[in-house]
């Protein structure tokens, strides 16, 4: 059965998805609602894939997939999130639909991760952003869910991002390079790094010069010392310099 609130989820991700977008990646996949909506109205093109993560399918995951006849465009990660975001490609996907794990904690995690394997320019939208109203949602994950956590990753990564939906979901678009944001994997900025590898070369360069023109120096100077004649040859020209 097609729950109003699956018909709903249908609609938010139409309006989010890329129509162009071959490589999708779901984090939270449970019965495949969203994931079988992707293969029939989006992930159209032959070439277009989906990788799947969850930390555990349900049975019916599979036997849904089969009916759409687009099962083979599916890479299914069975385990947590944290784990396989960690070992995907940077910079990689059109498209991510984040609806794992609703605990704060791990919402601010996925949020994290998801940002570095996301192309620039491409969309991430989360599920359940505004998960108020429920006081169950209210005892499991705190007052107000994964919103917290959205709303901290909004603010730590401002100037990033432009948002493209907010509603009970949020899309947003990635508008900057990871790179150019600073992400180097060093904790160095990429402008800072490259100024300070032409400094470093520079240095290296200057150095080698300077080394190379004492050694010239010496080897010039040296016979002409050692013999004495050069002492003879100073004093004859201040002789010719000083009439
Ligand atoms: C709300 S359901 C996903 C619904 C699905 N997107 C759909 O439309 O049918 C959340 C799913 O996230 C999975 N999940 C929870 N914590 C996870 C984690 N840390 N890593 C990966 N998946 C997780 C659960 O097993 C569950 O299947």
């Amino acid at each position: 059965m097609v729950l109003e609130r699956d018909r709903q989820q249908a609609r938010d991700l139409g309006r989010a998805c890329p129509a162009g977008g071959r490589r999708f990646l779901e984090i939270g996949s449970y019965r495949d609602v969203s994931t079988c909506w992707l293969l029939e109205n989006v992930l159209t093109h032959p070439e277009a894939r989906i990788t799947c993560i969850d930390v555990s399918f349900q049975p019916v995951f599979e036997l849904n997939l089969q009916q759409t006849g687009c099962a083979a465009k599916v890479e299914a990660l069975s385990g947590p999130s944290y784990k396989f975001l960690r070992e995907l490609p940077l910079s990689h996907y059109d498209f991510i639909y984040v609806d794992g794990s609703h605990m704060k904690r791990d919402v601010i995690e996925d949020a994290v991760l998801a940002w570095r394997v996301l192309k620039r320019g491409d969309l991430v939208t989360f599920d359940d952003y505004q998960m108020t109203d429920s006081a169950f949602i209210a005892g499991l994950y705190g007052e107000k869910g994964p919103e917290v956590a959205i709303d901290c990753f909004l603010s730590c990564y401002a100037g990033e991002y432009r948002v493209v939906h907010k509603g009970y979901q949020i899309t947003l678009e990635s508008s900057r390079r990871h790179e150019e944001a600073g992400d180097s994997g060093s904790g160095i900025p990429m402008g800072l790094k490259k100024t300070l590898w032409r400094i470093g070369k520079a240095v290296l360069a200057a150095s080698a010069a300077l080394v190379v023109l004492v050694v010239a120096g010496l080897l010039v100077s040296a016979p002409v010392a050692a013999t004495g004649d050069g002492r003879r040859w100073r004093l004859e020209a201040l002789r010719r310099r000083s009439r």
